[in-house]
This record gives structure tokens, C-alpha cells and sequence, in this order.
């Protein structure tokens, strides 16, 4: 079965896939089936953006559509940028410069406790939906380390590693992330769901 990701994050596509492969489920970008459907964010919840853009790329596409909403949480900002970590100091900062920024903000702050959320969603074209949230707690590091991943994974510290998320290996982030643990439910769900259809 294909399933359309509402996204355009090579990075996201990959941890899927890993994952949901295993189910016979092929994962592709919108880019893939020649598709770009602009998706306002207007959630307040990761939930609530993950439902729309998971139903939008559905009625687009007339395929089940996954989307993965997510962000990184940090308690010193209040939860922020939560939601907006995307667009976090506005939509022309780069990856580096958005967590630079994360650390200015920071600056002087010995509470560094934050956590990422993932919330997947995944819209059938009969109505159906599967969804699942993920949550790795940790810490916003001093300085950035490491060179994998992407977005805030060099300064996001998993203490129980004592690595940042970018000096795991895909297989390790997989394993502790907020997405790998979403994943892991959606995958119990989905299993379910098609067990149920036969
Ligand atoms: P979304 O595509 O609207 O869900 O935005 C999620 C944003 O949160 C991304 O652009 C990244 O900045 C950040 N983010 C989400 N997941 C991760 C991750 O696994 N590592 C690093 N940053 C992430």
C-alpha cells in the first residue's frame, strides 16, 4: 500500500520508511506523485496541525496521507517554539541559523530541559484515521556537536546517550526520538487496522 507524506523533509521521509516498510507500507513525498499542497498551519497542537495536513494531501491525492507534526519544546521559553519550530525566528533563517537562535535565547540559562514532540497522523480516503504521539525528553546542549540529521538534532542532548541527536546513528535516533517512539505506536495501530480489514 502507498502512502503519501504530507512533506516535503527528505529526513522525515527516511525515518519512515525505515519503519513503516516493514509493514508493506511505501512511503513517498507529495513531490513524488507530482504533488505540492500548501498547508496552512493553523493548529494550536501538533495534533491539530498533523490532522491538517494529513487530510489535505488526502483529498489531494485520493491516497492515505501521513504527516508528522512536530517540534522541539524548551521549559525556560515557555514550551516555545513548540509548534513553530519550523518557522521559528521567521521563515528565512536556515537549520544553523534557527538554532543559534535557540541558543541566544538560552544564553545565561542554566535550565535547559526541553522535549520533542511528534504527532503522526494518518488520513484514509474513507475517513478513517490513525494517529500517534511521541515524546523524547532532554536538553537544550551549551554548543552545538555532531553533523547527522537535521533541524535541532546538534543541539538537542538526550541525556540517557549523553550524545545529541545528531551524533546518533539513524538506528539509535530511531530508538529514542519522539518520532521513532510515534512511529512505533503507529505502527502497533496500523497493524491493527489491517487486521481488522480482512
Ligand atoms: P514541521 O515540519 O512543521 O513538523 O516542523 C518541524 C520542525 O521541528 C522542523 O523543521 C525541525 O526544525 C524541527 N524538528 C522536528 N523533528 C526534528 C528532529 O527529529 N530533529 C531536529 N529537528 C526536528
Amino acid at each position: 500500500m502507498k502512502f503519501v507524506l504530507a512533506s516535503q523533509n527528505q529526513h522525515k521521509l527516511k525515518e519512515m520508511q525505515d519503519i513503516l516498510s516493514a509493514q508493506g507500507v511505501e512511503v513517498v513525498l507529495e513531490s513524488d506523485i507530482g504533488l505540492h499542497v500548501d498547508v496552512e498551519e493553523t493548529g494550536s497542537t501538533f495534533a491539530e496541525n498533523a490532522l491538517l495536513k494529513a487530510k489535505a494531501v488526502m483529498e489531494a491525492s485520493g491516497l492515505p496521507a501521513i504527516a508528522d507534526d512536530s517540534g522541539v519544546c524548551v521549559d525556560a521559553l515557555n514550551g516555545a517554539p513548540g509548534v513553530y519550530s519550523a518557522r521559528y525566528g521567521g521563515p528565512e533563517l536556515d537549520d544553523i541559523q534557527r538554532y543559534q537562535l535557540l541558543l541566544q535565547a538560552l544564553r545565561g540559562q542554566t535550565n535547559r530541559a526541553a522535549h520533542f514532540t511528534s504527532h503522526i497522523t494518518c488520513c484514509f480516503p474513507n475517513g478513517d484515521v490513525i494517529d500517534a504521539e511521541g515524546i523524547c525528553p532532554g536538553t537544550i546542549a551549551f554548543a552545538p556537536q555532531g553533523d547527522g540529521g537535521f533541524g535541532y538534532d546538534p543541539v538537542f542532548f538526550v541525556p540517557q546517550l549523553r550524545k545529541t541527536y545528531a551524533q546518533l546513528t539513524p538506528e539509535e535516533k530511531a530508538a529514542v526520538s519522539h518520532r521513532g517512539k510515534a512511529l512505533a505506536v503507529f505502527e502497533e495501530k496500523l497493524k491493527e487496522y489491517f487486521a481488522a480489514q480482512k
